[in-house]
């Protein structure tokens, strides 16, 4: 595992696209694992950027997201497909047929979790996955308890998770309670691993996944496990570290 901590949030995301953008061009058609939240938002801007300025392209990228929310057609403007849509899809060359996400409406769920999961072994499997972690430490939506071996399936979210989503909806009963998600088993295949954090409130989750215990109440702690993972965060999300890391 590779820790390295970047001035701030744009040094972070910097870091991070560095490194997604060097296994693009090295591998045109890589299978990229791609992640929601605010934490990826500067990531994408900067590979956008490379794109934009002639050095990175998207044509061949085959990519799966982690996760959707049930109950959101792809069009809501909380869907993870909108997100995605919204943030990097729309501004690069992404072919739309290389594009994956867990449908929140299928009929049957458990089949679609077993497609996608065939999905990605079909593609070869996932090369490089980008991941966040929630304030429980969750990965994905993969919440606490959750089993170190998981595969992608349908998940309820923890109230934490619900609370910290409850300001993208007008109402609380609007906030969906479950999401498909990959499973940790799922995620610790892919052939690398990439956690972002940033700020304060990230401090904790950090502390515990990267120097605590492995545990499955703490999910991304699994990220000791594998075999090329780089943690890659701002000085606030590392401020509860004790070792000596790469800074830059
Ligand atoms: P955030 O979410 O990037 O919006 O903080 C990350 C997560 O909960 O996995």
């Amino acid at each position: 595992m590779l820790v390295i901590i970047g001035k701030d949030y744009d040094g972070m995301s910097r870091e991070a696209a560095n490194i997604v953008a060097d296994r693009i061009r090295r591998k045109p058609n890589l299978v990229l694992g791609l992640a929601t939240g605010s934490t990826p938002l500067g990531l994408y801007r900067e590979l956008i950027r490379m794109y934009k300025g002639g050095s990175l392209s998207f044509s061949k990228v085959i990519t799966f997201n982690l996760d959707e929310y049930i109950g959101l057609p792809r069009t809501h403007t909380q869907s993870y497909a909108h997100f995605m849509q919204e943030n990097l899809f729309k501004h690069v060359d992404m072919d739309p047929h290389y594009i994956h996400i867990p449908d929140g409406l299928a009929n049957d769920i458990d089949a679609h979790c077993e497609w996608y999961e065939n999905e990605i072994q079909r593609w070869g499997g996932i090369d490089l996955q980008i991941v966040g972690i929630g304030a429980n430490g969750h990965i994905a939506f993969n919440e606490p308890g959750s089993s170190l071996g998981s595969r992608t399936r349908i998940k309820t979210l923890s109230q934490q998770t619900i609370e910290d989503n409850m300001r993208f909806f007008k109402k609380k009963d609007e906030v969906p309670k479950f999401a498909i998600t990959m499973g940790i088993g799922t995620i610790m295949e892919a052939k690398e691993v990439l956690l972002l954090a940033s700020s304060s409130n990230k401090a904790d989750a950090i502390k515990a996944a990267v120097e605590g215990p492995i545990t499955a109440m703490v999910p991304a702690s699994i990220i000791q496990m594998h075999r090329k993972a780089y943690v890659i965060l701002d000085r606030e999300a590392a401020a509860k570290l004790t070792q000596q890391y790469e800074q830059r």
